[in-house]
C-alpha cells in the first residue's frame, strides 16, 4: 500500500535530508517549501520524482497554511514531518516585531494547525509524527529570545502529545544542536567559526529515524549533540545566560 508523508520545509538543510532518506523507505512524498526552485532540486535528487508531489505555503501566513491544510484534508497521509523553521538572530528589542512573531507562526503555530488537522488521517493508518524542535529549548538563549522561546514551547507540545498518542501514532521529537545548514544564514547571525558541536544534517536526520523505528521518543541526536544537552543540563542559569549572552552577541 502507497504511505505517503508530508514534509515541510523540504527545500533544503533537514528537509531535503528527510526527503531523500523517507523516500528510501518507500515512502511516497508531498514536500512542502517556499522556494519553487530550491524545491525543485530536492526533487531532483529523489531516485522516482514521479511518485511524488510539491506543495507550496508561506507558514507566516495563517491563510496560507489553512489553504494548504484544506488542499491535503483528501489525501491519505500517513507520516508528518513538522520540519520548516528559522530563527532571527539579535537584540530582541533591535529585530522587527513582524520577524518574531512570524518566527512563533512558523516553528510553532503552523505545526499545531498542521498536527491538529492530520491527525485524524494518522490516527486511522497507525502512523507517525516527526517534530524537529532544537537544543534550543533547553535553555533561554539572549540575541535568540525569541526562537528559544518557541522551541521550549515545541519541545514541550511534542513531548506532550507523544504521552498522549502512545500506541496509536508514534511521535519524534527531535532536538539537535547546531548543524551546517542555512539556518544560520536565514537568521543573519555572523559567520563565526563554527560550532565544535557541530553534526551533520544526514546524521541528524538518520538518528530521527532510527528513534521512529524503534517506536517514537524524544531524540538528541549524536554524540556532540548529547554532550551539549549535558552541559546544558548540569550549567546553573545564570551561567549559561551569561556564557550564550557572549557567544551569541559577537
Ligand atoms: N540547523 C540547525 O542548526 C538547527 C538546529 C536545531 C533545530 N533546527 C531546526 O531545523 C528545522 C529545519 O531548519 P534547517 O536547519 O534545515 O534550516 P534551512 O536549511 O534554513 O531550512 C529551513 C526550511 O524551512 C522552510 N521555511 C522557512 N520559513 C518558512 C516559511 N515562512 N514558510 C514555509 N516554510 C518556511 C524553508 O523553506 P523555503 O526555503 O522554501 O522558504 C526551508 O525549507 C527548523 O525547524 C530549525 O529550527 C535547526
Amino acid at each position: 500500500m502507497k504511505k505517503t508523508v508530508l514534509i515541510t520545509g523540504s527545500s533544503g538543510g533537514f528537509g531535503y535530508e528527510f526527503a531523500q532518506m523517507l523516500e528510501r523507505e518507500g515512502y511516497h512524498l508531498i514536500l512542502h517549501g517556499r522556494d519553487k526552485a530550491r524545491l525543485k532540486l530536492t526533487l531532483g535528487v529523489l531516485l522516482y520524482p514521479e511518485r511524488h508531489q510539491c506543495v507550496f505555503a508561506d507558514l507566516s501566513s495563517r491563510k496560507e497554511t489553512e489553504t494548504l491544510i484544506d488542499s491535503l484534508a483528501a489525501m491519505d497521509i500517513y507520516g508528518l514531518v513538522n520540519n520548516a523553521g528559522f530563527g532571527v538572530w539579535g537584540g530582541f528589542s533591535d529585530k522587527e516585531g513582524v520577524a518574531q512573531a512570524d518566527v512563533v507562526r512558523v516553528d510553532f503555530l503552523a505545526p499545531v494547525m498542521l498536527a491538529h488537522a492530520m491527525l485524524p488521517m494518522l490516527k486511522k493508518n497507525k502512523g507517525f509524527m516527526i517534530n524537529v524542535s532544537s537544543l534550543a529549548a533547553e535553555t533561554p538563549l539572549p540575541y535568540m529570545a525569541t526562537y528559544a522561546a518557541v522551541k521550549a514551547g515545541m519541545t514541550f507540545w511534542s513531548e506532550a502529545i507523544r504521552a498522549e498518542l502512545k500506541g496509536v501514532v508514534r511521535v519524534v521529537t527531535l532536538a539537535p544542536g547546531p548543524s551546517p545548514t542555512g539556518f544560520r544564514d536565514v537568521s543573519g547571525a555572523p559567520k563565526g567559526k563554527g560550532s565544535l558541536f557541530s553534526t551533520t544534517a544526514s546524521e541528524v536526520v538518520q538518528a530521527s529515524l532510527d528513534c521512529l523505528k524503534a517506536g517514537g521518543g524524544y531524540c538528541i541526536p549524536g554524540f556532540r549533540h548529547k554532550i551539549l544537552w549535558l552541559i546544558q543540563k548540569i550549567t546553573p542559569r545564570f551561567l549559561s545566560l551569561s556564557i550564550m549572552a557572549n557567544y551569541l552577541k559577537k
